[in-house]
């Protein structure tokens, strides 16, 4: 069967290109529909039958040249609709532009963010190298600034990164405590959370956060305000230095969403070291959200954005993975994988212990 690039008519692709050459046009109006609270406002009359230009200039004190403009392409782009009488109302595509977390979380992240770097992107391919991060500050990767980034932007970035993890915490805890761990390493530990929750599920566990200064110093302080300040300890790191170590003892090391911050190189050395560190009988989980794992085409489409990402901002050479190529590196690595486990939506734990 032909699929849709071979079918859609001439007519139409011209308008998808048309609607990619002007993308940027409409993400810049869309967050200042968002910012200067005119979404909210003609949501809070959608049972009234909606709002005017005027209406709107009025009640926010903006002109109606800018209303407007921001209003003529919202509509061309069926984020708002208008009556015949021209009062305004947000269509369903608004209103999740608006009020939905998920798109919120991904809309913070892209502006705040991403945006200013990813005018570098063919630099970024060309010379891999994350040439978009100098509009961030000036770092080899975003994880040694991250601690220092300016309040705005640090509170997307945490937010993004939180969002895709914090919601399967609870099920993640359930697999990690089966064996009952003494001693857990949750590497790239970053503010303590998974720390945090390990240390509330159970009242005896041990957990040594392993992450780059910046972080750990977070992450520690954050742990020992909740009063786990005898049972999380830190461990500093930084994985792209030669030769790094981490102490011996762990029943279980603990990897959520941590190695597609890294090369396929980089994450076998990860591994290798990790499994040093490993008791003989212990367990290596890692929990990633995989390419080649997602039920939906938009959660694909979220990774593959997120791929991006690595490569313009973070560090160059690190993407979202398919599954296949963790599971050959964990071979190679010298671990076997005993489970391979669904958790949440959009999540899998890889269950590894020494070959
Ligand atoms: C995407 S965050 C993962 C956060 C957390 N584990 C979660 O599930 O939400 C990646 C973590 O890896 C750490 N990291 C990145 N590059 C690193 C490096 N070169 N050395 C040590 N840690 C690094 C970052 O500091 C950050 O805490």
């Amino acid at each position: 069967m032909e699929n849709n690039t071979t079918t859609i008519r001439a007519i139409d692709a011209i308008e998808e290109a048309q609607k990619i050459a002007f993308a940027p046009f409409v993400f810049q109006a869309t967050i200042a529909l968002r910012k200067l609270g005119i979404f909210d406002l003609i949501f809070s009359k959608r049972k009234s039958g909606g709002i005017n230009i005027f209406e709107i200039a009025e009640n926010l004190n903006i002109s109606t040249y800018g209303i407007g403009v921001l209003l003529e392409i919202a509509e061309s782009s069926n984020i708002v609709s208008k009556t015949n009488d021209n009062y305004y109302k947000l269509t369903k595509v608004g209103y999740f532009l608006n009020y939905n977390e998920t798109v919120n979380v991904n809309i913070n992240f892209t502006q705040e963010v991403c945006y200013k770097g990813l005018y570098h992107l063919t630099e970024s391919i060309v010379n891999g190298k994350p040439e978009g991060l100098k509009e961030l500050g000036n770092w080899n990767t975003i994880y040694e600034g991250l601690s220092k980034l300016p309040e705005e932007i640090k509170k997307s970035w945490f937010e993004f990164d939180h969002h895709y993890s914090d919601d399967v915490f609870d099920d993640a805890l359930k697999i990690v405590f089966r064996n009952n761990p003494k001693q857990i390493f949750d590497i790239g530990g970053n503010t303590g959370k998974f720390a945090l929750s390990a240390s509330k599920y159970s009242d005896s566990v041990k957990v040594k956060i392993v992450d780059l200064p910046g972080q750990l110093n977070v992450a520690l302080a954050n742990t020992e305000k909740a009063g786990f300040k005898d049972r999380v300890t830190g461990h500093e790191i930084d994985w792209l230095k030669p030769n790094p170590s981490v102490p011996n003892g762990a029943d279980l090391v603990w990897m959520s969403q941590f190695l597609d911050c890294f090369s396929e190189e980089e994450i076998l050395t990860i591994l290798k070291t990790c499994v040093k560190g490993l008791n003989d009988d212990g367990e290596l989980l890692i929990m990633e959200t995989f390419t080649d794992r997602q039920k939906f085409d938009n959660a694909k489409f979220i990774l593959e954005a997120t791929s991006l990402y690595f490569t313009v901002l973070a560090n160059g050479n690190s993407k979202m993975y398919p599954a296949e190529v963790f599971l050959k590196l964990i071979d190679q690595a010298g671990l076997v994988l005993k489970e391979d486990i669904a958790v949440g939506e959009y999540h899998t734990i890889l269950v590894c212990k020494k070959k």
